[in-house]
């Protein structure tokens, strides 16, 4: 009977993680998703607790106080920037979750299972890939781990040899404990050959691949366990971490392959289209900028990472706000990779109130921008960058762009002349529209509302 109990929570809970995850894709209703798959969360760590047979519940409570403690006092302190660390850190952290229960399970495990045995070896090699390689991502999104040319052919032998020796440990139907340290050894090498090479810019589609095999190994742990919420959770998670992929690298403009098997954001970063070395540069000082923007009919607001490194989040708003006061119509156009992770502008705008029907997506955007009077880039650079349209040999070709170029004037608000992630110049900076307003996101702006209130 309380098999059954638990069997239905699961099954509550799943649709509960569903429910909640539909929720999460608009901003209005994300907060309720996410309440409503945590409920979904509690519910199935709970239901588990009653599992007959269950032991070493006291280190089980202390393990999870000790994980709860450091994942609030994280998730508080962290800052919207280093979010994708955080997110690489914790997806990290289940993929070694995974790889331990997998050793701890081999031991009782009866040599002839061969199906779980299988099961078992999935999980060992895919969690510790997934735990080495997000810890490689996140020391290199942080910065303290540079990019290391490996050969590709090299990781491919250490996979081929550690997927080699798990079907050997299965097929010889005898205990092969030390064999299975060096599966685990050689699969947590071939995490860190995996993700050493890819170049910076590329780092949160590869996080999110990663993200997609820990759902992996969560399901093939469920599988293990015949624990139906783990199995459920983990094909979810699997599948959206993929879909998540797929969707970045469409952003881009590039294939998975692409991203996985050759360098971005390691290009020398030559000259814009059609630069050359006599074109000048124009600024722009806050006092006429706020004319510009005061007598415009629309201004459209184009936030980049730069934004959110100044977190001029609240500022844009008081500056938005202040433009509507005299009558200006304001709208943001949102890329979907500006920033540094999928939706960082929209997480970033709703974090200071700013309506969302204002948010417009690029496609959309990129028809309004030729009725646009002004348009204000702030802190964004490679999302905007024309060689992406222009220059077949630019890094970034093909990748599509928020088209601002279109507009009757535009506003550049960034520190200096130098270049986005991607590491090319940018011939919008040139273009005889373009006027640039050098400064720190935040400072320009605050200026920029009290000009404004003052005209
Ligand atoms: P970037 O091209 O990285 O440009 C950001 C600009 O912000 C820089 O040129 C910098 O110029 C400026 N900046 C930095 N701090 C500033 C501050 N305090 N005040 C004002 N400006 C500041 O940003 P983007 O246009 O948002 O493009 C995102 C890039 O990340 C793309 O290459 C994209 O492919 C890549 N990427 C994104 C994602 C996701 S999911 N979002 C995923 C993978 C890759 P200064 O130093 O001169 O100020």
């Amino acid at each position: 009977m309380i098999l059954y109990i638990i069997d239905i929570c699961y099954l509550v809970a799943v649709v509960l993680f569903i429910l909640g995850i539909k929720l999460m894709s608009h901003p209005d209703t994300a907060r309720r998703g996410n309440g409503i798959a945590l409920s979904g969360m509690i519910l199935a760590i709970v239901a588990s607790f009653f599992t007959p047979g269950l032991n070493n519940i006291i280190l089980i409570l202390v393990a999870m106080a000790l994980g709860t403690v450091g994942g609030l006092y994280f998730a508080k302190s962290v800052k919207m920037t280093a979010m994708p660390q955080l997110v690489s850190f914790f997806n990290g952290m289940g993929g070694a979750a995974a790889a331990l229960i997998g050793l701890v399970e081999y031991g009782d495990l009866p040599v002839d299972e061969v199906g779980k045995g299988a099961v078992l070896m999935a999980s060992l090699v895919i969690g510790s890939i997934s735990f080495s390689g997000s810890m490689i991502a996140m020391g290199k999104l942080q910065g303290v781990i540079k990019d290391i040319r490996i050969n590709k052919m090299l990781g491919f032998t250490i996979l081929a040899v550690a997927v080699a020796l798990a079907v050997y440990i299965i097929a010889s139907g005898q205990p092969q404990p030390v064999l299975v340290y060096v599966v685990v050894l050689l699969a947590l090498v071939y995490g860190l050959a995996f993700v050493y090479p890819i170049g910076g810019a590329d780092m949160p589609v590869v996080i999110s691949l990663l993200n997609s095999l820990t759902g992996v190994t969560a399901a093939t742990t469920g599988l293990l366990y015949d624990n139906k919420v783990m199995l459920m959770g983990g094909i979810l998670v699997g599948s959206a971490g993929l879909l998540l992929t797929l969707l970045m690298a469409k952003a881009m403009n590039r294939s998975v392959a692409n991203i996985l098997f050759t360098s971005f954001g390691t290009a020398a970063g030559g000259a814009a289209a059609g630069q050359t070395g006599d074109q000048v540069v124009k600024e722009i000082n806050q006092y006429d900028s706020s004319i510009l923007l005061s007598y415009a009919k629309r201004v459209v607001v184009v936030p980049g990472y730069g934004l959110a490194v100044a977190q001029a989040q609240h500022a844009v708003h008081d500056l938005e706000k202040a433009l509507e006061e005299k009558g200006v119509e304001v709208l943001y156009g949102i890329h979907p990779v500006a920033g540094r992770m999928p939706g960082h502008m929209n997480v970033l705008l709703a974090e200071s109130d700013v309506p969302y029907d204002k948010l417009i997506e690029m496609d959309d955007m990129n028809e309004q921008l030729p009725s646009t009077d002004v348009v204000m880039v702030i802190g964004a650079n490679d999302v905007v960058n024309p060689a992406a349209n222009d220059d077949p040999s630019s890094p970034i070709y093909g990748m599509p762009i928020l088209e601002v170029n279109k507009a009757a004037n535009v506003i550049v608000i960034k520190r200096s002349m130098s270049s986005g992630y991607a590491g090319i110049e940018n011939a919008l900076f040139f273009d005889p529209k373009t006027r640039m307003l050098f400064g720190d996101a935040k400072k320009v702006l605050t200026g920029l509302v009290s000009e404004v209130k003052n005209m």
